[in-house]
Parts: structure tokens; sequence; C-alpha cells
């Protein structure tokens, strides 16, 4: 169903050869224009390479073409421009995906291959802030988008378990720590408690070093250290299930930093082997001069180890484990010094597979124009979010359809839905403004608009009594009025692929608004459930439209409620 790839082979043939298809094909443009067609070619190039004017060129190469998936060219300037059969190509897709399905829109190029995706990755003991969310969201959405063009996601949380500040929350406990009130409240107690620590560290400078040395028993392994550090993990994680478990997320590994523990001494040794480990400032670095870049912090004067030692000791970790083709890690753009050093840290250690990893970056989640931050009390809990926009979207359906059957269930998943697409509908490195009134907003681009024309299409299908297994045998429609939803539904395999050449799901957000936003439109303007001829490929139509609404939302990670 790629009509560029197919132009750019009937032009190779045309050409005698003289082009690639490849790179022909990369010349075909779409029009912003539909009067100017379904695609054009412009013929400059040729023009330069055969010495004729690119009009020459565009009115020879329109004489010639003959093939039945155009009904009609045209000359403009130097462009050749092309109208699809709009029978022919309509009724090839809407069969299409009658009977793919949810498999419509799927690439091979992946090739099986694995892909790391390092996303989530919240701390222990502190809350679940609003960067983790946009971690979780887009980590998920690229999971999908990368599974739908063949790969294999592996997702891991990669749990910030370990490090210095885990020492001081250890002496903050034992020093005014009460067991009862953590169990009750665990992130809460332990966030006041860390808290606590830096104040009081202000004034009795020996908290430092008390801190630092409960870490260094814990990175040796003394059993004390190890049982709090344990359960202020676990308990910490039960928190953070309830927020996966609400957002329907799940990860295929919880790998945290203390998981690399065992394995730092080796990226040492291997540093120190290629004399790569230089000593400044009572610590061991490794210098990145050439790159331009600042030292990279492997080790601490006490031995502790760092971040990124135990980044370095994960990369190779997942290199050997899962033997990615792509390993990629979603984390907030401050952090993008840090994956710099890390890629050329492996790169300086000859690891060519270094090259495969990607930081994908993102902006901050801002509320009135401000970063929203977790400390200093200003903490916005992410579960509270969640039951917000539920309890708003359950209000919503009370109001617009109070007979609904399973009201608590479609509230979830428009709630959810809701904050995860207004995540996702702008390109990842914007900053994007925290609004639980825009989100839930049933027009312009939102998850509740997306899904209601959804729903809405479901129901013409049920009033039609469309039987979903059975192709319109013969289509009395010149598929005039549809046009402009299929040629959106052509669109959809190209959306997926660019969103997972950029890694960007926004362009998958993008496209189902605008395909909900031309659904809308040809359902206003076309009566579908009126008795005619037709009716069929009407029907056939809008159950096309409903598969491929259901499947950009699925990979966005966002459910689609038949009713709401
Ligand atoms: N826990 C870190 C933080 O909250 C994010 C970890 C990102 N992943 C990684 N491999 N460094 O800042």
């Amino acid at each position: 169903m790629n009509f560029k790839k197919e132009l750019a082979a009937i032009l190779f043939e045309l050409l005698e050869q003289e082009i690639s298809a490849d790179e022909l094909e990369l010349m075909v443009e779409k029009p912003k224009n539909a009067s100017h067609g379904d695609l054009a070619f412009p013929c400059f190039t040729l023009a330069k390479l055969k010495r004729k004017s690119p009009n020459m060129i565009a009115q020879e190469l329109s004489e010639k073409i003959q093939s039945p998936i155009f009904e009609q060219t045209e000359v403009v300037g130097a462009y050749l421009n092309l109208f699809l059969n709009k029978k022919l190509v309509s009724e090839k897709v809407v069969s299409e995906i009658i009977t793919q399905t949810g498999h419509f829109g799927a690439h091979e190029f992946g090739g099986g291959g694995n892909v790391t995706i390092d996303m989530s990755s919240p701390n222990i003991a502190k809350p679940f802030s609003m960067g983790h969310l946009r971690s979780t969201v887009i980590g998920n959405a690229l999971a999908l988008i990368v599974e739908k063009c063949g790969y294999k996601p592996i997702k891991i949380n990669h749990l910030g378990d370990w490090g210095t500040q885990f020492g001081k929350l250890i002496t903050a406990y034992q020093l005014w720590g009460d067991a009862e009130q953590v169990k009750q409240n665990p992130i809460k107690e332990l966030l006041a408690l860390y808290i606590k620590f830096h104040k009081e560290a202000e004034i009795d400078s020996s908290l430092e070093d008390q801190g630092r040395s409960w870490f260094k028993r814990l990175e040796d392994g003394d059993e004390e250290a190890l049982m709090l550090w344990q359960w202020f993990r676990d308990e910490s994680l039960k928190e953070f299930s309830r927020i996966y478990e609400l957002m329907n997320i799940q990860f295929d590994s919880y790998a945290g930093e203390a998981f690399y523990n065992d394995k730092m001494d080796r990226v040492v040794q291997l540093l120190e082997e290629q004399q790569l480990l230089v000593e400044s400032d009572q610590a061991q670095v490794v210098e990145l001069t050439d790159e331009q870049l600042p030292p990279c912090l492997i080790k601490k004067s006490d031995g502790a180890t760092l971040y990124a030692t135990r980044d370095l000791a994960a990369a190779l970790y997942r290199k050997e484990n899962y033997n990615f083709a792509k390993s990629l890690y979603v984390v907030g753009h401050e952090q993008s010094l840090h994956f710099k050093q890390l890629i050329a840290v492996l790169s300086k250690l000859g690891y060519p597979w270094a090259e495969k990893m990607v930081h994908v970056p993102f902006g901050m989640m801002l509320k009135d124009g401000k970063k929203m931050s977790t400390r200093k009390g200003k903490v916005v809990l992410l579960e509270e979010v969640l039951t917000e926009s539920i309890a708003m979207a359950r209000h919503n359906i009370e109001e617009k359809n109070p007979n609904l059957a399973n009201k608590d269930e479609v509230a979830k998943q428009v709630g959810v839905g809701a904050v995860i697409f207004h995540d996702l509908k702008n390109n990842r490195m914007n900053d994007i403004e925290f609004s639980l009134e825009e989100m839930l907003r049933f027009e312009g681009e939102t998850g509740p608009y997306v899904q209601y024309t959804f729903a809405r299409g479901c129901s013409i299908l049920r009033k039609g009594n469309w039987q979903a297994d059975v192709p319109p045998a013969n289509c009395h429609t010149t598929w005039e009025k549809e046009w402009k939803v299929i040629s959106m539904l052509i669109e959809f395999p190209n959306a997926i692929q660019r969103a997972c050449e950029n890694l960007d799901p926004s362009q998958v957000a993008k496209y189902v608004v605008d395909l909900a936003q031309a659904f809308n439109k040809y359902y206003a303007e076309v009566k579908v459930l009126e008795e005619s001829t037709e009716q069929p490929a009407r029907l056939a139509l809008v159950y096309s439209v409903t598969v491929v609404l259901k499947e950009g939302l699925r990979l966005l990670g966002i459910e689609a409620p038949e009713e709401m």
C-alpha cells in the first residue's frame, strides 16, 4: 500500500533504470494541497541529468505513464502531479484492513532485533515524578511502535535504588525514623526523613560523613544496611506498582542500579587495563578531552562507585544479555551530558555497539509555566493526578451518557488515556503545560476526542448491522466523498514508520487526531446509515476507521472503549 514506492518502480522502468528506485522514491512528494493530486514528482534532477527543461521531462513522463493505479496525471511547471485511482485504491485499502485488522500498518524492517528500552526508572524512597511519568509513557509507546515495526522490545525499569542517598536515608532513619509511620505512608515518610537529613546537615557536618559511611557499608554488603535498604525498596515498589497497574504498563526487567553492584569491579578493571582511568581531585575519572566533554567520574576517593559506573556496567550487561540491535534510554534532556559521556567511554573501550545506544530525551512538564518539582513540599503526586483525571472522566460520563453499563472501567480508560495522550501529542522535546481540564476536553487534540470518535464509529456499525467478516462484495460507489478519509488510512503505515525512525510517538498521536477529524467531517456530510446501494461501502469505510483508530491508540498505550 506504499504508492510512493509503486510510482518509483514505474518511473524506474520508464527512465531505463538511470536512477535507482530508492532515489526516485525519495523524490516523490505528497502535495500539501489535495487539488494538486495525491503524489507529485518534481523533475529538476532529471532535467539536469538529461539536459532538458523540467517541464519537458514532466510532459514526457505524463504521456508515458500507464498504470491502473493512477486515473489522471497533470503537468504543472516542473511537476508531474498524479491522481490515484480512487475506486481501485479505496477498495484495496479497505479490504486490506478488513482482512488484516489490527495487523494493518505493520512493518518488518526491525528484522526481529532486540531493542532494550530503559524507561520509567524512578528513584526509591522518593515520589514518582512527572519526569518519570513522561519516561514511562514515551517508553511504553516506543516499545509498542518498535514492536509494530518488527523489533522485539525489552522494557527495563532501571530503578534508582542505589547510591549515596541511601546512606543518608539510613542515617536519617536511624536517628529520627519510626517504623510504624514508614509502614503506613512509606514514600511520604522516607521523603520527609531525606529532607530532614539535608536540613540538619547544614548545621551538623558530621551527618554527611555518617551518610557516606552507611552507603559504604551498604556497598560492602553489611546486613543491617541491606535489610533497611531492602525494606525501603519493597515499600517503594509497592507504591510504584499501583501507578503502573493504573496505566496498564508492564516491564520485562526491574534490574535497577543495585543490580549492578557486583558487576562494577569488572568495569573498573576494563578501564584500568586500557589505561583510561586517571586520578583527579581524589577521584578516578576517564578524561574525555578529545570528545570535548568533561571527565566521566567512575570512582570516588572512598571507593564508592557512581551513577555513571553503574550505567557502564548496565550497558555491558544489556549487550551481553540481550545482544541489542538498539539500546534506548528514555530520560529527560537534563541528563544529556551523562549519556554523551557514557557512550564516549564505551567507544573509548573499543565497543562498536556504543553507536547503537541512543538517549531519547524529552522536555519538562510545567505547571503555570514553571517546572513541577518534587522538592520543598511542592509534590505533585502522580497517583493523585491519575485518580483525579479518572474522577473527572467519570463525571463527564455521568453527564453525557448516564446509562452506560461499565462506567468505572470506561472512566479509567478515558482518564488514563487523557493523561497519556496529552503527553504524547507534542514532539517529545517540547515542554508541556500540565492541565487536567485541557487533557479531558472532548474536542480538539485530546485522547477523549479520539476515543469518542472511535466509540461513535462503533455505534454506527452496530446500528448498521455491520458484519466485520464480510468485505463489501460489490461497491457501488465512486469513493469520491470518502477519498479524504481513504487517503488518511493509506498514511497509517507511513506514520508508524516515521514514529519508529524518529523515536517519536507524536507522529502516531497527530495521525489519529487527523484521521478522527477527517472521519467526523465525512460523517457530518454523508448520511452513512441511509438505505442506499452505497451503504455497504460506507460501513466498510467506518469499520476501517475504527480498526485504525483503535490500533493507533493501542500503539500509544491507550485503550479504546466501544461505548463512552
Ligand atoms: N533514576 C534516574 C533519575 O531519576 C533515571 C535513570 C535513567 N536511566 C539510566 N540508565 N541512567 O534521574
